[in-house]
């Protein structure tokens, strides 16, 4: 995780690095830091803090007392060592001339500061950035990028290293492996960052480094070199975010804001993709003769796009009527997966950079599966290797709980279902139309769900300070219900769990008792009567039902729930993009009223790049 951002140009440094942190923020905010060289004076100032980034803003006067016009940032998520002013970034040299900022973990850290300590280092941080700071220093010998060189031949691990050296005033040296890190080209000013929103203000103009590439970064230009240090040129891209999308634009929060673009962002994914009754999935590089030699689909993902992933369980084998599995990330690294040439393996993430995913989609290929990504961040290190990427289009997500990328992961997800049926022939000409049709109809059934959110208010009112709320449903419900739980759990610190329903008998109704809150999923119709059974269970043992379902079933289950909100009907298999929308929103009120930190929950962090 962590955050990094770099300037080199005629302006001051200090604000525009503060500003560039404000939009990595997301990224961990445990402390904050600067290392901005002054050619007046001759001196690198490091100025850091534990907390958020508005204390090292404040004690610096929002950038206005370091001067100098080449610098770097970092807002850290700690790893190791606990968040303090001692371990925050940027991290010094001995001399204090080299400044390192780091996102990543260096895993030989330890072996290698016993190197150093022997040869008589001493060391101020428990950081395993420190050691970078120290072995460059130890390699320098007048040349930055070839101390930087050496130094990467000698540590291992994961980064994204910003670095600047009193001695080589004009330039930033940048380096990354398995770390994101992003080069932007303005005009007399150049720049780093570990994600495109923290620069978007300044350019537009931005290429991608990637593993074992290093760059020099002066006022006048970007120079890149390969793992061997030979200069190599890269493609410079034109990103389109608007720079507003990552402002709050008037919404208290992130997430709130986020919520409410989830009918645009789906117009956005779908709309382009949707031409003369076809999917149409341009520079779709995966040919008929490869979809049809495919034995197996295998979603492999984390978190929020773990649960897209169980949800594409269910369409993509009733459309394809292939098997699919689902992995977790992490789990899959570790478990010597049948994969192999009849595999396609589908990783899906929002940013694009979780280690773990990375790290499994690179095994999933090694076994000989083809990889198709599902992501948001255009260029990121999931996009880039996968065999095939379709993005999302949902523009920039900054806060930690995820909500229009989900949506929009889901719908791609629809989209990819549909367009392989077409291939493969194996959807009914009328069911294909259905679902197209209902795809279209998405974007204004889910404004109608966001008008009704008074009633989810109300309902978190009654509810917020529970202890421990479970999540009920079955088949798409149940998968829901994780996303529900998970959605609840992360913002608002309350204890919660979801479970198949038909599970409850097995164990966990034993925790059912007087006022207990259940939040029972019972959307598809298929299963409705199953799913009453099982809430008037609960009941039967005090527990308060919160049901969600659609329009059609409102009266009747009102009869036996203590509340239900219902969401406009639609096709099964478009079902959850709408009915996660109630359950995104009541998590946010829940944890509005309660005072958490909705955008940037405790020991979060948006973009998950350690193991
Ligand atoms: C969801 O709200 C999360 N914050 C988290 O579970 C997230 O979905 C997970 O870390 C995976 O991230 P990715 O989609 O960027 O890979």
């Amino acid at each position: 995780m962590c955050g990094i951002v770099g300037y080199v140009g005629s302006e001051q440094a200090a604000p525009i690095l503060l500003e560039g942190l404000s939009k990595l923020e997301y990224r961990g905010y445990d402390s904050a830091g600067v290392a901005v060289y002054d050619g007046e004076t001759g001196r690198l100032t490091v100025r850091k803090s534990k907390g958020r980034l508005k204390v090292l803003s404040d004690m610096l006067d929002g950038g206005a007392s370091v001067a100098g016009r080449i610098g770097v940032g970092h807002t850290r998520w700690a790893t190791h060592g606990a968040p303090s002013d001692v371990n925050s970034h940027p991290q010094l040299s001995r001399s204090g001339r080299i400044a390192v900022v780091h996102n990543g973990i260096i895993e030989n850290y330890a072996e290698l500061k016993a190197y150093l300590q022997e040869q008589g280092i001493p060391f101020t941080s428990e950081t395993d950035t420190e050691v970078v700071a120290q072995l460059i220093e130890h390699f320098y010998e007048g040349d930055l990028l070839q101390a930087v060189g050496r130094c990467l031949r000698r540590i291992e691990g994961a980064y994204a290293l910003g670095i600047v050296c009193a001695d080589a005033p004009d330039e930033i040296v940048a380096v990354r492996k398995d770390s994101p890190l992003i080069l932007g080209y303005g005009e007399g000013c150049s720049f780093l960052a570990s994600d495109v929103t923290a620069i978007l203000r300044h350019t537009r103009r931005v290429s991608y480094l990637d593993d074992g590439e290093a760059a020099v970064l002066t006022r006048d230009g970007i120079q890149c070199y390969n793992h061997l240090m030979q200069p190599i040129e890269k493609e410079i891209c034109h990103v389109d975010w608007e720079v507003d999308a990552a402002e709050k634009g008037g919404y208290e929060h992130f997430m709130f804001k986020e919520i409410m673009e989830q009918p645009e962002a789906l117009r956005r994914c779908v709309l382009p993709r949707i031409r003369n009754g076809e999917v149409v999935l341009e520079d779709f590089r995966l040919d008929g003769e490869y979809l049809r030699s495919v034995r197996k689909l295998y979603i492999i993902a984390c978190g929020s796009s773990y649960h897209v992933g169980m949800l594409g369980k269910y369409s993509l084998e009733r459309i394809l009527r292939l098997p699919v599995e689902v992995s977790l990330a992490s789990e899959f690294r570790y478990m010597d997966p049948i994969v192999d040439e009849g595999t396609l393996a589908i990783v899906i993430s929002q940013s694009g950079e979780t280690l773990d995913t990375l790290a499994a989609m690179r095994e999933a290929k090694r076994l000989g599966a083809k990889t198709l990504s599902i992501v948001n961040v255009v260029g990121s290190s999931i996009a880039r290797e996968s065999d095939q990427v379709i993005y999302t289009w949902a523009g920039p997500e900054i806060a930690v709980a995820t909500t229009k990328a989900f949506t929009t992961q889901l719908a791609v997800v629809t989209l990819l279902g549909l367009y392989l049926a077409r291939r493969l022939g194996t959807m009914e000409e009328t069911e294909y139309k259905s679902v197209l049709e209902e795809l279209l109809a998405l974007p204004e059934k889910m404004e109608a769900v966001l008008a009704n959110r008074d009633g989810l208010q109300y309902y978190a009112s009654q509810y917020f300070n529970h202890d421990s709320v479970f999540f009920i449903g079955r088949n798409i419900d149940y998968a829901m219900g994780m996303e529900g739980s998970l959605k609840l759990k992360e913002i608002s610190y309350i204890h919660s769990e979801a479970y198949a329903s038909g599970e409850l008998k097995h164990g966990t109704i034993s925790l059912i008792e007087d006022g207990t809150l259940v939040v029972a999923l019972c959307t598809y119709h298929k299963l409705f009567d199953k799913a009453m059974s099982n809430i008037v269970e609960v009941k039967a043992r005090g527990g308060d039902v919160l049901a969600l379902t659609t329009e059609g079933k409102r009266e009747e289950l009102g009869k036996t729930a203590n509340g239900v909100f219902a969401i406009p009907e639609a096709h099964p298999l478009l079902l959850p993009c709408l009915g996660t929308v109630p359950l995104q929103l009541f998590a946010y009120y829940v944890a509005l009223m309660r005072g958490c930190d909705i955008d940037k929950p405790r020991n979060l962090a948006k973009s998950v790049t350690v193991e």
